[in-house]
């Protein structure tokens, strides 16, 4: 009896907990889709739209399912399906549809039936035009449509309420975390606050010159769809600004500003900006350095912060740093963005160099007296 009781009792904590675990994920963020205009997958429209699909081709969000750092990481954690929402955010992109979970600890077990409308050929699209323009049985967008789109169109503008369901999760449920484990929409409604007043489309999708965003259509002043990442690097110092450099006998003292529209960095917490000092040697080899890091640490599977000097929005921080080498000849201050630890074993499995996981931001020498 007392057995019995006890087996209902972890049963019914059991379901207590999943639900609980299950409410606190996020849930698919698009109803099921039926083609409008010929097809679901960007391709159909880059048929018509061919600029933008060029563009869109390149961006983070056309390669969100081909990115080797998601793909290795997807894979080292067991594929979660939460994962897909905001990497493959179509109902037809994904083979599983998923009802709840049958334990969430200690493995992570969901409930999944087979998904009559997937379409596998889907899935490399990544983050797809349909997923931003399709709404009710129509393609939204800023402009009255003219010529004859093979698709209804409605004129409504996109805002950042688009951008906000994939850039901020607030998971609660185990979590020890002081904010939000992705948080870039709430750090753009901080810099909003503290007189910040560009949104995330002005900065990212910047207008492009006029022309057609249809074939044959007139000249329009569209948006940018490369999005721009931190990989451009001119876009990158336009947020990662060295404001000044000043150098002493043996210490250099650098102030950053953040001119971007959240803290930077933001979101994956990988990325890393580095501030190092060097002591060069007459030929320029380094003979000792310094360095302070901008980062937030999460340390998993129990997600705790044990550090976050992230630069807030808007903010400016002297770095003050110092190196002992009586023989050198001249200092160097360097500044690095980092967007993933190469000895890290996803990036390994991801098969990716130093080189391809660090953007060079800032590089001054001082010859020393
Ligand atoms: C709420 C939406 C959301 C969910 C759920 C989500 N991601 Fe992401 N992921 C993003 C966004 C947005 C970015 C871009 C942030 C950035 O560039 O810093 C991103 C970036 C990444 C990156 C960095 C890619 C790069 O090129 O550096 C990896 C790796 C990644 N996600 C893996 C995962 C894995 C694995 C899961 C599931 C365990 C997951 N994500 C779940 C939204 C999500
Ligand atoms: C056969 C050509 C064709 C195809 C294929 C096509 N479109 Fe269009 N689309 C048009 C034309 C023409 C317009 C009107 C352009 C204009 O007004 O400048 C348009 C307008 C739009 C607009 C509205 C722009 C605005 O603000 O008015 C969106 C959004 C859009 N299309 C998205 C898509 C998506 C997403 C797909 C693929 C699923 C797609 N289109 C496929 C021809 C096409
Ligand atoms: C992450 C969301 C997102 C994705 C993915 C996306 N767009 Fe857009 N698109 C936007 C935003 C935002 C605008 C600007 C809306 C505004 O100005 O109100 C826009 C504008 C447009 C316009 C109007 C003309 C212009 O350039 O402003 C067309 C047409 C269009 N997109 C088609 C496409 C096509 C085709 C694809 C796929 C190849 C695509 N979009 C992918 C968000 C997206
Ligand atoms: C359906 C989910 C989804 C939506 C909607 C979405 N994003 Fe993203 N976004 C992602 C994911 C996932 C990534 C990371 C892809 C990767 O690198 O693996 C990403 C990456 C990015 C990046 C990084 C670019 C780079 O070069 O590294 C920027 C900037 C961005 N998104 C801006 C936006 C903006 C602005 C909007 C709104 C107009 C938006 N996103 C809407 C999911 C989304
Ligand atoms: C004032 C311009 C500005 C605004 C506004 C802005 N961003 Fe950014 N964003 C930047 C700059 C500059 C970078 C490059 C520096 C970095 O990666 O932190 C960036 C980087 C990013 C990245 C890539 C982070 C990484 O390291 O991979 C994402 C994702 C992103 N922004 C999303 C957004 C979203 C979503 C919004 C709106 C809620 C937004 N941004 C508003 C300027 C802006």
């Amino acid at each position: 009896m007392i057995v019995t009781l006890g087996l209902v009792g972890a049963v019914g904590a059991n379901v207590w907990l999943t639900d609980l675990v299950y409410n606190d994920l996020p849930q698919a963020p698009l109803p099921p889709m039926d083609p409008i205009a010929g097809g679901l997958d960007s391709a159909t429209c880059g048929g018509c739209h061919t600029q933008i699909h060029s563009a869109w081709k390149l961006s983070a969000h056309g390669r969100a399912h081909l990115d080797p750092l998601y793909l290795a990481d997807f894979r080292d954690q067991g594929e979660p399906y939460v994962c897909e929402y905001c990497h493959t955010p179509l109902v037809e992109q994904r083979a599983q549809v998923v009802s709840g979970l049958w334990m969430a600890w200690p493995a992570f077990v969901p409930q999944t039936t087979a998904n009559p409308r997937h379409d596998p050929a889907l899935r490399t699209d990544g983050i797809g035009c349909v997923a931003c323009h399709q709404r009710d049985g129509a393609m939204i967008g800023p402009f009255e449509a003219q010529g004859s789109p093979p698709h209804p169109t409605r004129k409504e503008a996109l805002g950042v309420e688009l951008c906000r369901p994939c850039h901020f999760l607030d998971l609660k449920v185990g979590s020890e975390l002081p904010r939000p484990i992705q948080d870039t929409f709430g750090e753009w409604e901080e810099y909003r606050r503290l007189g910040g007043e560009k949104d995330c489309i002005e900065c990212h999708m910047p207008r492009t010159e006029p022309v057609p965003v249809a074939l044959g259509g007139p000249p329009r002043l569209g948006r940018d769809h490369r999005l721009k990442g931190p990989t451009d690097v001119n876009f990158l110092r336009s947020g990662l600004v060295v404001r000044a450099v000043e150098f002493g006998d043996q210490t250099a003292t650098v102030t950053l500003y953040n001119g971007s529209g959240h803290r930077l960095p933001t979101a994956e917490p990988q990325r890393r900006v580095e501030v190092i000092l060097e002591a060069l040697d007459g030929r320029g080899a380094v003979i000792a350095s310094a360095s302070e890091s901008l980062q937030r640490v999460i340390l998993l599977p129990k997600l705790i912060e044990s550090a976050d000097t992230t630069l807030r929005p808007r903010e400016e921080r002297t770095l003050a740093l110092h190196v002992t080498a009586d023989s050198a000849r001249s200092l160097r201050v360097r500044v690095v963005f980092h967007l993933w630890d190469p000895d890290h074993h996803v990036a390994r499995a991801a098969g990716l160099r130093e080189e391809a996981l660090r953007v060079p931001v800032f590089s001054q020498t001082k010859a020393l007296p």
